[in-house]
Protein backbone atom coordinates (compact mmCIF):
# COMPACT_ATOMS: atom_id res chain seq x y z
CA UNK A 1 0.00 0.00 0.00
CA UNK A 2 1.03 3.48 -0.91
CA UNK A 3 2.44 5.56 2.07
CA UNK A 4 0.80 9.14 0.51
CA UNK A 5 -2.07 9.31 2.22
CA UNK A 6 -5.08 9.94 0.41
CA UNK A 7 -6.38 13.51 1.98
CA UNK A 8 -5.65 15.82 5.03
CA UNK A 9 -7.52 15.18 7.95
CA UNK A 10 -7.29 19.55 8.74
CA UNK A 11 -8.86 19.99 5.11
CA UNK A 12 -11.85 17.82 6.07
CA UNK A 13 -12.75 19.59 9.56
CA UNK A 14 -12.64 22.69 7.86
CA UNK A 15 -14.94 21.68 5.65
CA UNK A 16 -17.82 20.53 8.20
CA UNK A 17 -16.66 23.36 10.38
CA UNK A 18 -17.67 25.70 7.21
CA UNK A 19 -21.11 23.55 6.61
CA UNK A 20 -19.60 21.98 3.62
CA UNK A 21 -20.31 18.02 2.50
CA UNK A 22 -17.85 15.57 2.61
CA UNK A 23 -17.20 12.95 -0.18
CA UNK A 24 -17.61 9.23 -0.20
CA UNK A 25 -14.32 8.37 -0.58
CA UNK A 26 -13.33 11.55 2.22
CA UNK A 27 -15.22 9.35 4.85
CA UNK A 28 -14.26 5.74 3.63
CA UNK A 29 -10.72 7.34 3.99
CA UNK A 30 -11.26 9.37 7.76
CA UNK A 31 -12.26 5.96 9.01
CA UNK A 32 -9.85 3.60 7.79
CA UNK A 33 -7.24 6.06 8.99
CA UNK A 34 -8.78 6.37 12.08
CA UNK A 35 -8.84 3.21 13.01
CA UNK A 36 -5.25 2.95 11.40
CA UNK A 37 -4.31 5.45 14.33
CA UNK A 38 -3.05 8.08 11.26
CA UNK A 39 -6.11 10.17 12.29
CA UNK A 40 -5.10 11.57 15.78
CA UNK A 41 -8.01 11.42 18.65
CA UNK A 42 -8.32 15.65 19.06
CA UNK A 43 -8.56 15.68 15.09
CA UNK A 44 -11.26 12.97 15.09
CA UNK A 45 -13.04 14.59 18.02
CA UNK A 46 -12.62 17.97 16.61
CA UNK A 47 -14.58 17.00 13.36
CA UNK A 48 -17.32 15.01 15.95
CA UNK A 49 -18.01 18.40 17.45
CA UNK A 50 -18.19 20.19 13.79
CA UNK A 51 -20.80 17.37 12.75
CA UNK A 52 -22.72 17.95 15.93
CA UNK A 53 -22.96 21.62 15.30
CA UNK A 54 -23.68 21.58 11.76
CA UNK A 55 -25.02 18.37 11.04
CA UNK A 56 -24.62 15.70 8.27
CA UNK A 57 -26.51 15.07 5.01
CA UNK A 58 -28.36 11.48 4.76
CA UNK A 59 -25.60 10.58 1.72
CA UNK A 60 -22.98 11.08 4.69
CA UNK A 61 -24.78 9.61 7.30
CA UNK A 62 -25.08 6.36 5.39
CA UNK A 63 -20.66 6.47 4.46
CA UNK A 64 -20.05 7.30 7.73
CA UNK A 65 -22.59 3.82 8.64
CA UNK A 66 -20.95 2.00 5.99
CA UNK A 67 -17.69 3.05 6.91
CA UNK A 68 -17.58 2.02 10.32
CA UNK A 69 -19.20 -1.65 9.40
CA UNK A 70 -16.30 -2.07 7.28
CA UNK A 71 -13.35 -1.52 9.81
CA UNK A 72 -14.66 -4.94 11.28
CA UNK A 73 -16.12 -8.50 10.97
CA UNK A 74 -19.85 -8.83 9.60
CA UNK A 75 -21.84 -11.49 10.94
CA UNK A 76 -24.40 -13.34 8.70
CA UNK A 77 -26.81 -15.63 9.92
CA UNK A 78 -27.59 -17.20 6.33
CA UNK A 79 -26.81 -20.49 7.78
CA UNK A 80 -29.86 -20.73 10.02
CA UNK A 81 -33.10 -21.97 8.65
CA UNK A 82 -35.30 -18.97 10.06
CA UNK A 83 -35.61 -15.57 10.02
CA UNK A 84 -34.00 -13.12 12.60
CA UNK A 85 -35.51 -10.14 14.28
CA UNK A 86 -33.09 -7.96 16.67
CA UNK A 87 -34.41 -4.74 18.68
CA UNK A 88 -32.51 -1.97 20.26
CA UNK A 89 -33.27 0.53 22.67
CA UNK A 90 -31.96 3.69 23.15
CA UNK A 91 -32.03 3.52 26.93
CA UNK A 92 -34.05 4.12 29.60
CA UNK A 93 -35.24 3.83 33.44
CA UNK A 94 -35.80 0.48 34.14
CA UNK A 95 -35.89 -0.65 30.27
CA UNK A 96 -35.68 -4.65 30.38
CA UNK A 97 -38.08 -4.85 28.02
CA UNK A 98 -35.16 -7.43 26.41
CA UNK A 99 -35.47 -10.10 29.18
CA UNK A 100 -38.73 -11.16 28.50
CA UNK A 101 -38.82 -10.06 24.49
CA UNK A 102 -35.96 -12.48 23.28
CA UNK A 103 -37.79 -15.73 24.21
CA UNK A 104 -41.16 -14.43 23.45
CA UNK A 105 -40.24 -13.61 19.98
CA UNK A 106 -38.11 -17.07 19.80
CA UNK A 107 -41.39 -18.88 20.67
CA UNK A 108 -42.78 -18.47 17.07
CA UNK A 109 -39.63 -19.57 15.77
CA UNK A 110 -38.07 -16.16 14.94
CA UNK A 111 -34.55 -16.02 15.91
CA UNK A 112 -33.27 -13.23 18.13
CA UNK A 113 -29.75 -12.57 17.82
CA UNK A 114 -29.26 -9.75 21.16
CA UNK A 115 -25.80 -8.62 21.33
CA UNK A 116 -25.56 -6.43 24.12
CA UNK A 117 -23.85 -3.70 26.24
CA UNK A 118 -22.93 -3.01 30.03
CA UNK A 119 -24.54 0.50 30.69
CA UNK A 120 -22.74 3.50 31.63
CA UNK A 121 -24.45 5.96 33.76
CA UNK A 122 -27.65 5.99 34.94
CA UNK A 123 -29.03 3.90 31.80
CA UNK A 124 -28.63 -0.03 33.10
CA UNK A 125 -27.01 -2.57 31.04
CA UNK A 126 -28.44 -5.89 29.67
CA UNK A 127 -25.96 -7.76 30.63
CA UNK A 128 -25.51 -6.36 33.77
CA UNK A 129 -29.21 -7.20 34.72
CA UNK A 130 -27.99 -10.95 33.51
CA UNK A 131 -25.40 -11.02 35.24
CA UNK A 132 -27.30 -10.90 38.40
CA UNK A 133 -28.57 -14.89 37.72
CA UNK A 134 -25.86 -17.08 39.39
CA UNK A 135 -23.57 -18.90 36.38
CA UNK A 136 -25.01 -16.96 33.84
CA UNK A 137 -21.77 -16.09 31.01
CA UNK A 138 -21.79 -13.21 28.77
CA UNK A 139 -19.13 -13.76 26.36
CA UNK A 140 -20.32 -16.34 23.81
CA UNK A 141 -18.03 -17.39 20.65
CA UNK A 142 -19.66 -17.08 17.12
CA UNK A 143 -20.08 -20.56 16.89
CA UNK A 144 -21.69 -20.72 20.41
CA UNK A 145 -24.00 -17.78 19.07
CA UNK A 146 -25.09 -20.15 16.63
CA UNK A 147 -25.67 -23.05 18.07
CA UNK A 148 -28.00 -21.44 20.51
CA UNK A 149 -29.78 -19.33 17.75
CA UNK A 150 -30.68 -22.80 16.29
CA UNK A 151 -31.51 -24.65 18.96
CA UNK A 152 -33.06 -22.07 21.79
CA UNK A 153 -33.91 -19.61 19.14
CA UNK A 154 -32.32 -16.47 21.40
CA UNK A 155 -29.75 -15.27 22.65
CA UNK A 156 -29.05 -12.43 24.60
CA UNK A 157 -25.28 -12.27 24.62
CA UNK A 158 -22.03 -9.46 24.63
CA UNK A 159 -21.13 -7.98 21.70
CA UNK A 160 -17.23 -8.92 20.32
CA UNK A 161 -14.96 -6.29 20.05
CA UNK A 162 -14.79 -7.24 16.13
CA UNK A 163 -17.88 -5.23 15.31
CA UNK A 164 -17.60 -2.39 14.01
CA UNK A 165 -13.94 -0.91 15.87
CA UNK A 166 -14.04 2.30 14.46
CA UNK A 167 -17.42 3.52 16.28
CA UNK A 168 -16.36 1.69 19.71
CA UNK A 169 -13.00 4.48 19.48
CA UNK A 170 -15.46 6.96 18.52
CA UNK A 171 -17.90 6.61 21.17
CA UNK A 172 -15.18 7.04 23.62
CA UNK A 173 -14.25 10.02 22.22
CA UNK A 174 -17.83 11.83 22.03
CA UNK A 175 -18.28 10.54 25.53
CA UNK A 176 -15.15 13.02 27.04
CA UNK A 177 -15.92 15.86 24.52
CA UNK A 178 -19.57 16.08 24.58
CA UNK A 179 -20.02 15.00 21.29
CA UNK A 180 -22.53 12.15 22.33
CA UNK A 181 -25.70 13.81 21.12
CA UNK A 182 -25.13 14.45 17.56
CA UNK A 183 -28.44 12.68 15.70
CA UNK A 184 -25.89 11.02 12.90
CA UNK A 185 -23.06 9.93 14.95
CA UNK A 186 -25.81 8.57 17.47
CA UNK A 187 -27.84 6.92 14.68
CA UNK A 188 -24.26 5.63 12.51
CA UNK A 189 -22.96 4.49 15.42
CA UNK A 190 -25.86 2.56 16.49
CA UNK A 191 -26.30 1.16 12.73
CA UNK A 192 -23.37 0.40 11.85
CA UNK A 193 -23.26 -2.56 14.71
CA UNK A 194 -26.84 -3.65 14.07
CA UNK A 195 -25.78 -4.17 10.85
CA UNK A 196 -22.67 -5.71 11.10
CA UNK A 197 -24.25 -7.71 13.79
CA UNK A 198 -26.24 -9.28 10.18
CA UNK A 199 -29.67 -9.51 11.48
CA UNK A 200 -32.99 -9.49 8.81
CA UNK A 201 -35.07 -7.07 10.62
CA UNK A 202 -35.04 -5.02 13.59
CA UNK A 203 -37.20 -2.90 15.56
CA UNK A 204 -35.82 0.48 16.96
CA UNK A 205 -37.07 1.50 20.51
CA UNK A 206 -36.47 5.33 20.54
CA UNK A 207 -37.39 6.96 23.81
CA UNK A 208 -37.94 10.26 24.41
CA UNK A 209 -38.40 12.44 27.61
CA UNK A 210 -36.77 13.05 30.67
CA UNK A 211 -34.54 9.52 31.27
CA UNK A 212 -34.04 9.20 27.54
CA UNK A 213 -30.80 10.45 25.39
CA UNK A 214 -33.01 12.72 23.40
CA UNK A 215 -35.78 14.39 26.34
CA UNK A 216 -37.53 16.07 23.33
CA UNK A 217 -39.87 14.41 21.00
CA UNK A 218 -38.84 15.95 17.94
CA UNK A 219 -35.16 15.00 18.32
CA UNK A 220 -36.21 11.35 19.09
CA UNK A 221 -38.47 11.47 16.03
CA UNK A 222 -35.46 12.33 14.09
CA UNK A 223 -32.86 9.87 15.39
CA UNK A 224 -35.69 7.22 14.64
CA UNK A 225 -36.44 8.40 10.92
CA UNK A 226 -32.53 8.54 10.30
CA UNK A 227 -31.82 5.18 11.25
CA UNK A 228 -34.72 4.07 9.77
CA UNK A 229 -33.32 5.03 6.87
CA UNK A 230 -29.60 3.54 7.43
CA UNK A 231 -31.35 0.24 8.26
CA UNK A 232 -33.63 0.42 5.28
CA UNK A 233 -30.91 1.55 2.95
CA UNK A 234 -29.09 -1.57 4.02
CA UNK A 235 -31.23 -4.33 3.00
CA UNK A 236 -32.37 -4.89 7.03
CA UNK A 237 -36.15 -4.33 7.42
CA UNK A 238 -36.30 -1.76 9.73
CA UNK A 239 -39.25 0.03 12.17
CA UNK A 240 -39.00 2.34 15.01
CA UNK A 241 -41.51 2.63 17.57
CA UNK A 242 -41.23 6.48 19.28
CA UNK A 243 -41.56 5.31 23.40
CA UNK A 244 -42.38 7.36 26.37
CA UNK A 245 -39.67 7.56 29.16
CA UNK A 246 -40.35 10.67 31.38
CA UNK A 247 -41.44 7.68 34.11
CA UNK A 248 -39.50 4.65 34.57
CA UNK A 249 -40.49 1.22 33.37
CA UNK A 250 -42.24 -0.63 35.13
CA UNK A 251 -41.47 -1.04 39.36
CA UNK A 252 -38.18 -2.17 39.42
CA UNK A 253 -34.74 0.10 39.04
CA UNK A 254 -31.62 -2.00 39.28
CA UNK A 255 -30.20 -5.46 37.71
CA UNK A 256 -31.68 -8.28 39.79
CA UNK A 257 -35.11 -6.52 41.01
CA UNK A 258 -35.27 -6.15 36.97
CA UNK A 259 -34.83 -9.31 36.40
CA UNK A 260 -37.27 -10.91 39.04
CA UNK A 261 -39.89 -8.19 37.06
CA UNK A 262 -38.88 -9.53 33.79
CA UNK A 263 -39.72 -12.86 35.55
CA UNK A 264 -43.48 -11.99 36.62
CA UNK A 265 -43.61 -10.52 33.26
CA UNK A 266 -42.71 -13.97 31.72
CA UNK A 267 -44.80 -15.93 34.53
CA UNK A 268 -48.30 -13.99 32.73
CA UNK A 269 -48.11 -11.08 35.68
CA UNK A 270 -46.02 -7.89 35.89
CA UNK A 271 -46.46 -3.80 35.83
CA UNK A 272 -49.15 -3.01 32.87
CA UNK A 273 -46.51 -0.77 31.29
CA UNK A 274 -43.48 -3.13 30.67
CA UNK A 275 -46.48 -5.51 29.45
CA UNK A 276 -47.31 -3.07 27.12
CA UNK A 277 -44.54 -2.24 25.45
CA UNK A 278 -42.88 -5.84 25.62
CA UNK A 279 -46.33 -6.90 23.33
CA UNK A 280 -45.89 -3.68 21.12
CA UNK A 281 -42.39 -4.71 20.37
CA UNK A 282 -42.54 -8.47 19.98
CA UNK A 283 -45.60 -7.50 17.41
CA UNK A 284 -43.20 -5.32 15.18
CA UNK A 285 -40.28 -7.84 15.79
CA UNK A 286 -42.43 -10.68 14.25
CA UNK A 287 -44.43 -8.42 11.64
CA UNK A 288 -41.01 -7.62 10.16
CA UNK A 289 -40.53 -11.28 10.51
CA UNK A 290 -43.41 -12.34 8.34
CA UNK A 291 -46.11 -13.06 11.50
CA UNK A 292 -48.01 -10.39 11.90
CA UNK A 293 -50.91 -12.47 13.33
CA UNK A 294 -48.85 -14.25 16.27
CA UNK A 295 -50.24 -14.35 19.37
CA UNK A 296 -47.98 -12.55 21.34
CA UNK A 297 -50.26 -12.45 24.75
CA UNK A 298 -51.32 -16.14 24.51
CA UNK A 299 -47.36 -16.86 24.85
CA UNK A 300 -47.17 -14.88 27.80
CA UNK A 301 -49.99 -16.43 29.61
CA UNK A 302 -49.55 -20.31 28.66
CA UNK A 303 -45.74 -20.35 29.86
CA UNK A 304 -44.37 -20.61 26.21
CA UNK A 305 -42.17 -17.83 26.64
CA UNK A 306 -40.94 -18.75 30.14
CA UNK A 307 -40.12 -22.08 28.58
CA UNK A 308 -37.66 -20.47 26.18
CA UNK A 309 -36.25 -18.17 29.01
CA UNK A 310 -35.25 -20.74 31.19
CA UNK A 311 -33.28 -22.69 28.40
CA UNK A 312 -32.02 -19.72 27.05
CA UNK A 313 -30.34 -18.80 30.55
CA UNK A 314 -29.02 -22.56 30.99
CA UNK A 315 -27.72 -22.59 27.43
CA UNK A 316 -25.56 -19.98 29.09
CA UNK A 317 -24.70 -21.67 32.30
CA UNK A 318 -26.94 -19.66 34.42
CA UNK A 319 -29.38 -20.96 37.15
CA UNK A 320 -33.17 -19.70 36.03
CA UNK A 321 -34.06 -21.27 39.02
CA UNK A 322 -31.45 -20.09 41.97
CA UNK A 323 -32.47 -17.18 44.06
CA UNK A 324 -31.06 -13.90 42.97
CA UNK A 325 -29.05 -11.55 45.16
CA UNK A 326 -30.82 -9.05 47.75
CA UNK A 327 -29.53 -6.47 49.35
CA UNK A 328 -28.28 -5.93 52.85
CA UNK A 329 -29.48 -2.77 53.85
CA UNK A 330 -33.20 -0.94 52.52
CA UNK A 331 -34.20 2.23 53.07
CA UNK A 332 -38.63 3.10 52.86
CA UNK A 333 -39.50 6.17 51.55
CA UNK A 334 -43.35 7.33 52.08
CA UNK A 335 -45.44 8.89 51.16
CA UNK A 336 -45.89 12.69 52.92
CA UNK A 337 -49.57 13.37 52.51
CA UNK A 338 -52.81 11.69 51.11
CA UNK A 339 -53.32 12.28 47.46
CA UNK A 340 -52.75 11.05 43.88
CA UNK A 341 -49.05 9.91 42.48
CA UNK A 342 -49.04 13.03 40.06
CA UNK A 343 -45.28 12.68 38.72
CA UNK A 344 -42.20 10.04 39.34
CA UNK A 345 -39.53 11.96 37.20
CA UNK A 346 -37.61 8.98 35.46
CA UNK A 347 -34.09 10.84 34.83
CA UNK A 348 -33.77 11.31 38.96
CA UNK A 349 -34.84 7.83 39.27
CA UNK A 350 -31.70 6.19 37.38
CA UNK A 351 -29.59 8.53 38.93
CA UNK A 352 -30.44 7.19 42.34
CA UNK A 353 -30.43 3.97 41.41
CA UNK A 354 -26.55 4.46 39.74
CA UNK A 355 -25.78 6.01 43.11
CA UNK A 356 -26.97 3.43 44.93
CA UNK A 357 -24.24 1.12 42.81
CA UNK A 358 -26.88 -0.23 39.99
CA UNK A 359 -24.41 1.34 37.58
CA UNK A 360 -20.65 2.02 36.57
CA UNK A 361 -19.49 5.69 36.65
CA UNK A 362 -16.37 4.19 34.78
CA UNK A 363 -16.36 1.44 32.10
CA UNK A 364 -14.26 -0.92 34.37
CA UNK A 365 -16.04 -0.46 37.69
CA UNK A 366 -18.24 -3.66 38.92
CA UNK A 367 -21.78 -3.10 39.92
CA UNK A 368 -23.80 -4.12 42.60
CA UNK A 369 -26.53 -6.45 41.26
CA UNK A 370 -28.38 -5.77 44.43
CA UNK A 371 -28.57 -2.58 44.07
CA UNK A 372 -31.79 -0.70 43.62
CA UNK A 373 -35.47 0.94 43.50
CA UNK A 374 -38.53 -0.75 43.81
CA UNK A 375 -41.54 1.80 43.53
CA UNK A 376 -44.39 1.21 45.30
CA UNK A 377 -46.96 3.35 43.34
CA UNK A 378 -47.06 4.55 40.02
CA UNK A 379 -48.10 8.26 38.71
CA UNK A 380 -52.28 7.97 38.86
CA UNK A 381 -52.06 5.71 41.79
CA UNK A 382 -53.95 6.78 45.21
CA UNK A 383 -51.75 7.49 47.82
CA UNK A 384 -51.90 7.95 51.55
CA UNK A 385 -49.91 9.84 53.99
CA UNK A 386 -46.75 7.06 55.59
CA UNK A 387 -47.68 4.69 52.74
CA UNK A 388 -44.03 3.32 51.23
CA UNK A 389 -44.02 5.33 47.86
CA UNK A 390 -40.69 3.18 47.30
CA UNK A 391 -37.61 1.40 48.92
CA UNK A 392 -34.00 1.85 48.14
CA UNK A 393 -31.72 -0.99 47.97
CA UNK A 394 -27.64 -1.13 48.99
CA UNK A 395 -25.28 -2.96 49.97
CA UNK A 396 -23.67 -0.05 51.96
CA UNK A 397 -26.44 2.29 54.09
CA UNK A 398 -23.82 5.08 53.25
CA UNK A 399 -25.16 5.00 50.05
CA UNK A 400 -28.47 6.40 50.95
CA UNK A 401 -28.49 10.00 51.44
CA UNK A 402 -26.54 10.86 48.19
CA UNK A 403 -29.56 9.16 46.39
CA UNK A 404 -32.00 10.49 48.68
CA UNK A 405 -30.92 14.25 47.26
CA UNK A 406 -30.65 12.87 43.75
CA UNK A 407 -34.67 11.77 43.87
CA UNK A 408 -35.65 15.71 45.76
CA UNK A 409 -38.25 16.99 43.82
CA UNK A 410 -38.49 14.10 41.44
CA UNK A 411 -42.20 12.88 42.44
CA UNK A 412 -45.16 14.58 43.67
CA UNK A 413 -48.19 14.31 45.33
CA UNK A 414 -51.34 16.06 44.31
CA UNK A 415 -55.26 16.24 44.57
CA UNK A 416 -55.26 15.09 41.14
CA UNK A 417 -52.87 13.67 38.47
CA UNK A 418 -52.21 14.65 34.79
CA UNK A 419 -53.79 11.96 32.82
CA UNK A 420 -50.59 9.59 31.32
CA UNK A 421 -50.76 8.94 27.24
CA UNK A 422 -50.14 5.12 25.86
CA UNK A 423 -46.23 4.31 26.32
CA UNK A 424 -46.00 3.70 22.05
CA UNK A 425 -46.83 7.36 20.38
CA UNK A 426 -45.62 6.93 16.97
CA UNK A 427 -44.65 4.26 14.51
CA UNK A 428 -42.00 5.01 12.42
CA UNK A 429 -41.06 2.92 9.07
CA UNK A 430 -39.61 3.51 5.61
N1 LIG B 1 -25.60 3.90 21.78
C1 LIG B 1 -24.61 3.67 20.89
O1 LIG B 1 -24.26 2.54 20.63
N2 LIG B 1 -24.05 4.72 20.30
C2 LIG B 1 -24.43 5.99 20.54
O2 LIG B 1 -23.89 6.89 19.96
C3 LIG B 1 -25.44 6.20 21.47
C4 LIG B 1 -26.01 5.13 22.07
Amino acid sequence: MSSVEAFDVVDLIRTKRDRGELSTPQIDWLIDAFTRGYVADEQMSALAMAILLNGMERREIRDLTMAMIASGERMSFASLDKPTSDKHSTGGVGDKITLPLAPLVAVFGVAVPQLSGRGLGHTGGTLDKLESIPGWRAALTNDEMMVQLADVGAVICAAGSGLAPADKRLYALRDTTGTVEAIPLIASSIMSKKIAEGTGALVLDVKFGSGAFMQDYERAEELARTMVALGTDAGVATTALLTDMNVPLGLAIGNANEVRESVEVLAGGGPADVVELTLALAREMLTLAGQPDADVEGALADGRAMDVWKRMIRAQDGDPDAPLPVAKETHVVTASRDGVLATQEALPFGIAAWRLGAGRARQQDPVIHAAGIDLHAKPGDEVRAGQPLFTLSADDAARFPRALEALEGAYTIEDTAPPRGPIVRARIEA
